[in-house]
């Protein structure tokens, strides 16, 4: 029996999503495990943290996605997967269509031309000992881009710097000048695709605002795509067309970004929405706040069932031993919660299992419905098993 309608379906959601034929880069089922050693003469490992746990996603061309969730949740391992720093453990990352996951340094070159990254600190991620002018002319040397002088006056001046000052060290500048270095060096090349790893979270609130507005205009001029990650609900606002929620590895929701302000699904959103204050005293004040306590659990051993049950004020018995698939509500808004927050009956009567839901999760969705067995699973021959059930078994092994 063929795999292919497992991979259909995935590729059909992620379509319906992003609304493109072909994303400029998904995940599938992405996994990233770090192993936890001990020992004094020979490391064995003990553990793995569960980074990044069979996250599936699309982005299209000029399209940004925000990526949100509290500190540990998997955001930088996500942004680094995604730009091949890291090696993913298990899943697929497609870059145009081309399977990129296991790609050696060499074969990754002209990927990473396209795909280029911003740090969230922009005085360790810039070489101390570097003018500036090496640091934003280096990747255009290691990719052999003429004109390297020219280009990085032109891009100092593009990113609101001072071409004359191109002989400069990075502590000659303020952090918000920094981080527009970091930018300069990530156009430097060209590329498609910017992921922008919390670039303004050590910034002052005034300078954030400055670098957000660059980053807006850069998007236009250059027709980029940026996954734009942060820990806060508040900065990704303006910036995102879709939002995708993470706690502990994994996707708790993903929605058009408008909506997933006016109308949370997700209790984890709904928190973090409650944690942003409001500019009038009176209002906030007022306001009905979902308060979460405690910390996230540890991600070596992360609870079963839905892994903010722990710390959800709507748990269940449901919630405690079975994972939440991600059900699709309408407008391609998608939560992993057995009691969705303001949808209606209708809507939750509506609801479908979205194919991107990780694979271990269960089939029930909040309506009572269980899902139907995708098509590669139902026709099954005996003692064959389908794609999905490979990648479930490596997933779990
Ligand atoms: N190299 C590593 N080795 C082992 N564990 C790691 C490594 N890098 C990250 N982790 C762990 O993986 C989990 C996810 O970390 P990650 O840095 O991706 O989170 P994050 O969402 O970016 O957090 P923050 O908001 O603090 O930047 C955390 O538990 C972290 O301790
Ligand atoms: S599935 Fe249960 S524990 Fe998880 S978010 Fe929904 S209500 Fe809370
Ligand atoms: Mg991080």
């Amino acid at each position: 029996m063929s795999a292919e309608p497992d991979r259909d379906a995935l590729r059909d959601a992620e379509q319906s999503l992003t609304g493109t034929d072909q994303p400029l880069v998904e995940t599938e089922h992405l996994q990233l495990y770090f192993p936890v050693k001990k020992g004094i003469l020979v490391d064995r490992t003990i553990g793995e943290v569960h980074a990044v746990d069979d996250v599936s996603l699309a982005l299209r061309e000029g399209e940004t996605l925000g990526v949100v969730g509290e500190s540990g949740c998997g955001k930088t391992t996500l942004a680094r997967s995604i730009v091949r720093l890291l090696e993913p453990t298990a899943g697929t990352l497609r870059f145009r269509g081309e399977d990129i996951t296991h790609l050696g340094r060499r074969a990754l070159n002209p990927v990473h031309r396209q795909v280029q990254i911003v740090f969230q600190d922009p005085i360790s991620s810039l070489n101390p000992r570097k003018r500036v002018g090496q640091i934003v002319g280096t990747p255009m040397r290691l990719h052999g881009i003429d004109g390297v002088e020219n280009r990085v006056s032109e891009l100092l001046e593009r990113v609101g710097l001072n071409p004359e000052h191109i002989n400069r060290f990075p502590h000659e500048f303020s952090g918000g000048q920094r981080q527009r270095i970091g930018v300069a060096r990530a156009l430097a090349v060209n590329p498609r695709l910017i992921v922008l790893d919390e670039p303004v979270s050590a910034l002052d609130v005034s300078i954030q605002a400055q670098v957000i507005n660059l980053l807006d205009d850069l998007q236009d001029d250059f027709g980029l795509s940026y996954v734009f990650i942060a820990h806060d609900l508040a900065v990704v606002r303006h910036v995102s067309d879709r939002i995708a929620v993470m706690y502990l590895g994994k996707l708790m929701e993903v929605s058009p970004a408008t909506e997933l302000y006016s109308k949370p699904i997700h209790p984890y959103t709904e928190a973090l929405l409650s944690a942003i204050p409001i500019p009038d005293p009176e209002e906030n004040r007022a306001r009905e706040r979902m308060v979460i306590g405690g910390e996230p659990p540890n991600p070596i051993t992360p609870p079963p069932g839905c892994r903010f049950h722990t710390r959800c004020p709507r748990a269940t018995e449901v919630c405690r031993t079975v994972e939440p698939p991600l059900a699709e509500y309408p407008a391609g808004h998608l939560a992993a919660c057995h009691h969705p927050m303001n949808v209606d009956a209708t809507e939750i009567e509506s609801a479908t299992r979205s194919p991107l839901s990780p694979l271990t999760s269960g089939r029930l969705l909040p309506n009572g419905k269980e899902a139907p067995v995708p098509p590669d699973e139902a026709d099954q021959e005996p003692g064959v098993p389908s794609w999905g059930e490979r990648l479930k078994r490596r997933l779990t092994a």
